[in-house]
């Protein structure tokens, strides 16, 4: 972040001789940033965003967005590049480091995440407490969180060592808990991880193989599963990384971090909305119903939203959903699915909103939830695992923000103002005495 020594404004308060040149902040690509630091000291004002439409809440070199160009890179690499090219845990060096990996550096990191994908076994006690029918996200941000109560040796943050064991840990085990979440749910035996496979057929394995039969896995399907992995795994300042990073600047440990991110990601506005997207496919149950379910979406009246459309800050194509869309076509081929209604389905609606005004002047298009649930769906994955997935390509991402948030000399306990706006000063009445 270079400081530009030229005044970007100059603000002044109406009715007041007050005024505060703010300085211009440069960024790589996108935006310039105006800094408003110094403005509650020097004019005794706040400014108000709700949402953070407007508003950057830290420096950051992972992750770009160019939300009207439709482009997303990570660490300045395309995503559709890394999509086509790469692999998920080469994408997790990536966030992590800053730089692709050299062959040594990937195997050794390779190595380094898959010897830390078992859980302590008296984590396995922890499910003896969940009702069997818990949402599988219950059960991750319960477990996740309990990891700092066995893991004591990767919870000092100020420890660069500590937060790469805490950064290898979460990323290799979260895939256990999620596989497991499901395992429980269904009242099939745990499946222990296997090192020798690679993470996201690890992943497949643990969720489908059973002790009793042979397991065997398409790498048609374990490559959907890792494509689908990188897209989810990191998305600059969303949601779930502010939240990771607001509890991260309070000094609170890695694994209580990456909890509340999961907390944050669960809600249909965020991480649930793939599975939010095949309930309303299923709702909407045939084209022909598709004109009033639009007319509905469109009435202000109305709660009902396209799940799948809309981005804060995408507005335009998303590149992911593109990215899903291809690989949705490659899955149902693989599983020899020759016509799935629900893409038939979700086509024709994709068709009919892009052309529908109210979507065009909003700039509403597919987002990444639009066809993910599709595929999973297709690959016998259960929905309300959906956003599981993502919690589990999400926590790279997570993790990342958070230990560069630690590293960062200048983050600040995270602290927003507000604009008061209910009762002044009063007194205290006894009960006896109110109206
Ligand atoms: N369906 C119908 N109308 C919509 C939709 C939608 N999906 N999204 C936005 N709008 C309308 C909204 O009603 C508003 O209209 P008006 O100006 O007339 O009041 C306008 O578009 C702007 O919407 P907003 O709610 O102010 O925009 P936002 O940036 O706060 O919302 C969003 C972003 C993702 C929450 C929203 O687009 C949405 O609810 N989409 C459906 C849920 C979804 O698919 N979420 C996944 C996001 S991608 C995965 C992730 O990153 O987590």
């Amino acid at each position: 972040m270079t400081d530009s020594t030229k005044p970007a404004a100059t603000l002044t308060l109406a009715g007041s001789n007050k005024s505060l040149s703010l300085p211009m902040l440069d960024a790589s690509i996108g935006p310039t940033v105006l800094d408003i630091r110094k403005l509650y000291d020097t004019l005794g004002v706040f400014t108000y965003d709700p949402g953070f439409g407007a508003t950057a809440s830290c420096e950051s070199k992972i992750t770009y967005i160019d939300g009207d160009a439709g482009v997303l890179l990570y660490r300045g690499y395309p995503i559709e590049q890394l999509a086509e090219h790469s692999d998920f845990l080469e994408i997790c060096y990536l966030l992590l480091n800053g730089d692709l990996p050299n062959a040594t550096q990937r195997d050794e990191f390779n190595r380094g995440v898959m010897r830390h994908t078992m859980l302590h076994e008296q984590i396995r006690r922890f499910w003896d407490g969940f009702r069997r029918d818990a949402h599988p996200m219950a059960v991750m941000c319960g477990v996740v969180g309990a990891m700092a109560a066995f893991y004591h040796d990767s919870v000092d943050i100020t420890n660069e060592e500590h937060r790469r064991i805490a950064a290898f840990r979460l990323i290799a085990k979260v895939p256990t808990i999620a596989a497991w979440a499901y395992k429980y749910s269904i009242g099939q035996p745990f499946i222990y991880p296997r090192n020798d496979l690679g993470y996201a057929e690890n992943f497949l394995y643990m969720m489908q193989a059973v002790p009793c039969e042979d397991y065997k896995l398409s790498p048609v399907l374990a490559k959907a599963m890792d494509r689908l992995f990188i897209l989810h795994a990191d998305h600059e300042q969303n949601a779930s990384t502010s939240t990771v990073r607001l509890a991260g600047s309070t000094g609170a440990n890695p694994f209580a971090c990456i909890a509340a991110g999961i907390a944050a990601l669960w809600g249909p506005a965020h991480g649930g909305a793939n599975e939010a997207v095949l309930k309303m496919l299923a709702e909407i149950g045939n084209k022909k119903n598709i004109p009033e379910f639009i007319r509905k979406v469109k009435d202000k009246n109305s709660s009902v939203r396209l799940m799948g459309f809309g981005h804060r800050v995408y507005k335009n194509y998303d590149p992911r959903a593109k990215i899903m869309q291809k690989t949705c076509h490659e899955v149902l081929n693989e599983l020899g699915i020759k016509n799935e209604p629900l893409l038939d389905l979700a086509v024709e609606l994709e068709r009919i909103a892009l052309e529908d005004e109210y979507f065009v002047q909003r700039r509403l298009y597919p987002n990444v939830d639009f066809y993910s649930g599709i595929i999973l769906k297709a690959m016998g994955i259960p929905t309300p695992m959906f956003t599981v997935l993502f919690a589990v390509a999400r926590t790279v991402g997570w993790v990342s923000q958070w230990k560069e948030m630690i590293e960062d000399p200048s983050q600040r306990l995270g602290r927003p103002r507000q604009i008061y706006t209910g009762p002044t000063q009063r007194d205290y009445v006894p009960v006896g005495k109110r109206a």
